[in-house]
């Protein structure tokens, strides 16, 4: 069956592969884990959209407790917004004529999207777009804390910018915005803590910089999977994991079975050419490999690998396989964000029986 023909109930066996599965009842799992382990601190989640990329996956964050979303793209946040997701966070830079024309668009509508600045350049294409849409825009500044990524450095460099945004009479600065990007997959817990610690650190002694002249630093967002409990008790009061809805192999390996892996890739085998190897119809274009191969959910002794766009090869470190032609196996993504943008539908599945078909609407939506 393909997607347009899915019907509710059906078993997850009569999908067609290689697709999406998503185990809700893990998902729902991942859910309770991460709020309940941030009840009772007063933060608030934000979780970031750039895993899911599908609306009715953000309104089932919103409705476990998240009081705001993020995502990566201004395309994406225009996907969220037409679905009635209002209270969105840009967290990467916007910059280019065709975007800042798109964005005037965006924020004339929906009062609660917000996005991120760390340049002068920046402050004056905000308050542009902020001024062309007749808004006043809310704006966080954000800080390189240690990614060497974007974000302007700590103490006076953010100072100035806090600044230039200040002038800005369409701009209003709420918040800051500091991720540790480059700790969330720091295998060693102590290692990770520790340099966290560091990192918020760096965003602490700015904030209280900026507030000391007379900046209003309401938010201090900051925290993805591997880091956000550290940043709550460093003094974020906001966090922005993704990934840990549906988690991957990266991350199993870094942080363990925290969260349980609730998306897998199903994918058939088509071939048997010997008796140690298959061939399944799952390559380069079904799973992404920037974070290594992915693995088999069960099936532990036999490993996966790409053989091309839509070919995968399965081994078995046994000489005899025991996959035959026809059988589905279910493989974990290294990197969930990467394979999941690889995909048009979710099929969520609960007990076997599928729930429903989500279309990943922000699929693709890189601009
Ligand atoms: C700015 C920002 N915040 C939060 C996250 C979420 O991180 P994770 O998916 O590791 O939880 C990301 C991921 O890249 C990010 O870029």
């Amino acid at each position: 069956m393909t997607s347009s023909t899915i019907e509710k109930g059906i078993s997850i066996d009569l999908i067609d592969t290689p697709c999406l599965l998503v185990d809700m009842a893990l998902v729902e799992k991942n859910l309770k884990t991460l709020f309940s382990k941030l009840s009772g601190t007063n933060v608030k989640v934000r979780p970031h959209l750039k895993t899911v990329k599908s609306p009715e996956f953000a309104k089932l964050l919103l409705a476990a407790g998240a009081t705001g979303v993020c995502v990566a793209k201004l395309s994406e946040a225009e996907v969220m917004a037409a679905a009635g997701i209002e209270d969105i966070l840009i967290t990467t830079e916007i910059m280019g004529a065709p975007k800042l024309e798109r964005l005037e668009k965006l924020i004339a509508k929906h009062a609660q999207v917000k996005v991120v600045i760390d340049s002068a350049v920046g402050a004056c294409a905000m308050q542009n777009a902020a001024k062309n849409a007749g808004v006043k825009l809310s704006v966080f500044l954000e800080l390189n804390v240690g990614q060497n990524r974007a974000g302007v450095e700590p103490g006076e460099p953010a100072l100035r910018i806090a600044n230039e945004i200040s002038k800005q009479s369409n701009l209003q600065l709420i918040g800051i915005q500091g991720y540790e990007g480059h700790l969330q997959l720091l295998p060693d817990e102590t290692e990770r803590k520790r340099l966290c610690a560091e990192s918020m650190e760096k965003l602490m002694s700015t904030v209280a910089l900026l507030r000391q002249n007379g900046h209003k630093i309401d938010v201090i967002t900051t925290g993805g999977t591997g880091t956000s409990e550290y940043c709550v008790e460093a003094g974020a009061n906001e966090v922005q994991p993704g990934s840990f809805i549906f988690m991957d192999v990266a991350y199993r390996r870094a942080i363990g079975q925290r969260y349980e892996n609730a998306l897998t890739v199903v994918s058939t085998v088509i071939s048997k050419p010997s008796e140690s190897r298959c061939v399944i119809d799952a390559g380069f274009k079904s799973l992404s490999t920037d974070s290594g191969n992915a693995e088999l959910r069960s099936h532990t002794n036999m490993t996966y690998r790409p053989a091309g766009d839509e070919h995968g090869i399965i081994e078995s470190s046994n000489s005899k396989l025991q996959l035959e032609i026809g059988d589905r196996v279910e493989l974990i993504p290294s990197h969930i964000d990467t394979t999941v943008n690889l995909h048009d539908y979710y099929y969520c599945h609960r007990g076997g029986r599928i729930e429903n078909v989500w279309r990943l609407s922000a699929r693709g939506k890189v601009q």
